[in-house]
């Protein structure tokens, strides 16, 4: 097949879907590999390395699109919201796009692509389970999230993070709090302990404890009502008001005696819970450092202001936005090994499509095919009968 990768069209995005080397195994299955000029140039992948492993080069994203019979995107059709959905009119019936497609929140675009006859599956939809971690490319990008909150606060912060004796005096270590232990958390619970910091973490779901301890922090233990923490597919459920009082009441003393608080608390498709309120902004030293990695989401903290850094009381609050194509180089990387082996999952030993609408992972991530919509969780968010795959209109 003819497989497209154009270069990404949201302002500040610097991922690129495919990286060189990941080209080569494509072309060996039969496929041809077409990139938009400069699409990986942003990342630093130029395009002489993509010719190198036998990718073809094309100037004009509507001969590239149009010709294309599969699609690899970082961020879907969408995204160039000012050009009023410049890709979308490009694609058509039959075509297969792959890449993170915003299905649960921009319903119109996906029953456009319905429309067309377009095969989209998003990457966000995935489940997590373990057959398909290799394809969770939502993992894959916040766990990076995670690494750079932390290098963010690092830079942030007037001390260092590691216990240093000199002949001028010992400094104490950083004290780093992280809550929310999911992907993102961990790996901030991770990266501030190899640098040095003490760490404690803490997370709706005491189950996630001992990954807390495996990578050498601390779970701190809040005396709280006891809830149903966790759904069947292992997200935190979303409390009550009366829960989130008590546990800023309870985590307010953490937050306090903290210079970092790296803050990832989230529950999918919904506000993150405010967990941080201005008295307890007040109560921190000065200086400190709170980076809210959900500020996407409404922010686990009432300061914090999506896209920017703020201070408040004297404490820096950072709502960093899109932190994976901060670190492009590496994020490609991960999202081309998660894309590539999703499309090796939906074509056979030949390169050919075939889907199987029974199968976990494609019932899941297709969002529409044949001009239906599929996915149950797309249909729900579209008003739709749930149940079962139907027409998108
Ligand atoms: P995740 O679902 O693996 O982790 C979230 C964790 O928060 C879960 O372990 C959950 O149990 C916990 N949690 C929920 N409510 C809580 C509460 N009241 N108190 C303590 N913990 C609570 O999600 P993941 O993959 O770690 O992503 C976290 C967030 O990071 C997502 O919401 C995503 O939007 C955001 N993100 C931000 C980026 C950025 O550039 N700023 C980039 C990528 C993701």
């Amino acid at each position: 097949m003819v497989i497209a990768v154009p270069k990404e069209s949201y302002p500040g995005e610097s991922r690129v879907a495919l990286v060189p080397s990941f080209v080569e195994p494509l072309v060996k299955t039969g496929h041809r590999v077409m990139i938009e000029k400069d699409a990986g140039a942003a990342s630093g992948y130029p395009d002489e390395q993509y010719i190198e492993r036998g990718a073809g080069v094309v100037v004009d994203r509507r001969e590239l699109i149009r010709t294309a019979e599969v699609v690899f995107l970082v961020r879907g059709p969408d995204a160039r919201r000012d050009e009023g959905g410049f890709d979308i009119s490009l694609l058509q019936e039959r075509q297969l796009l792959i890449g993170f497609l915003n299905p649960l929140t921009a319903v119109e675009t996906v029953k456009r692509l319905a429309d067309r006859g377009v095969t989209a599956l998003a990457l966000e939809l995935i489940p997590r389970i373990s057959r398909a971690q290799s394809m969770d490319a939502l993992s894959s990008m916040t766990s990076l999230a995670g690494y750079k909150a932390v290098v963010l606060a690092a830079s942030e912060l007037p001390k260092i993070f590691p216990l240093l004796m000199t002949a001028a005096g010992s400094l104490a270590p950083a004290k780093v709090f992280v809550i929310g232990a999911g992907v993102s958390g961990l790996q901030a619970c991770a990266t501030a302990k190899r640098m040095g910091a003490l760490v404690k973490a803490y997370d709706v779901r005491p189950a996630v404890r001992e990954q807390v301890e495996s990578v050498g922090a601390a779970f701190v233990e809040f005396d709280l009502p006891d809830r149903q923490a966790q759904d069947g597919n292992g997200y935190a459920t979303a409390q009550d008001e009366a829960f989130y009082t008590k546990q800023r009441e309870e985590m307010a003393r953490v937050v306090a005696e903290s210079d970092v608080v790296i803050a990832t608390a989230g529950i999918p498709g919904r506000p993150a819970p405010v967990l941080i309120t201005e008295e307890m902004v007040r109560a921190m030293k000065p200086r400190s450092v709170i980076v809210d990695v959900v500020a996407e989401m409404g922010g686990n903290c009432t300061l914090t202001q999506p896209g920017k850094t703020v201070e408040a009381h004297g404490v820096t609050i950072m709502g960093p936005l899109n932190l994976p194509s901060t670190l492009a180089y590496h994020a490609s990387q991960l999202l081309a090994r998660n894309i590539t082996t999703l499309f090796d999952h939906l074509t056979d030993g030949d390169g050919r499509l075939s889907l199987n609408l029974t199968e976990q992972i494609t019932a899941e991530a297709l969002v529409c095919h044949q001009g239906k919509l599929i996915s149950p969780r797309v249909r729900a968010a579209a008003g739709l009968d749930s149940s079962g795959p139907q027409h998108a209109n």
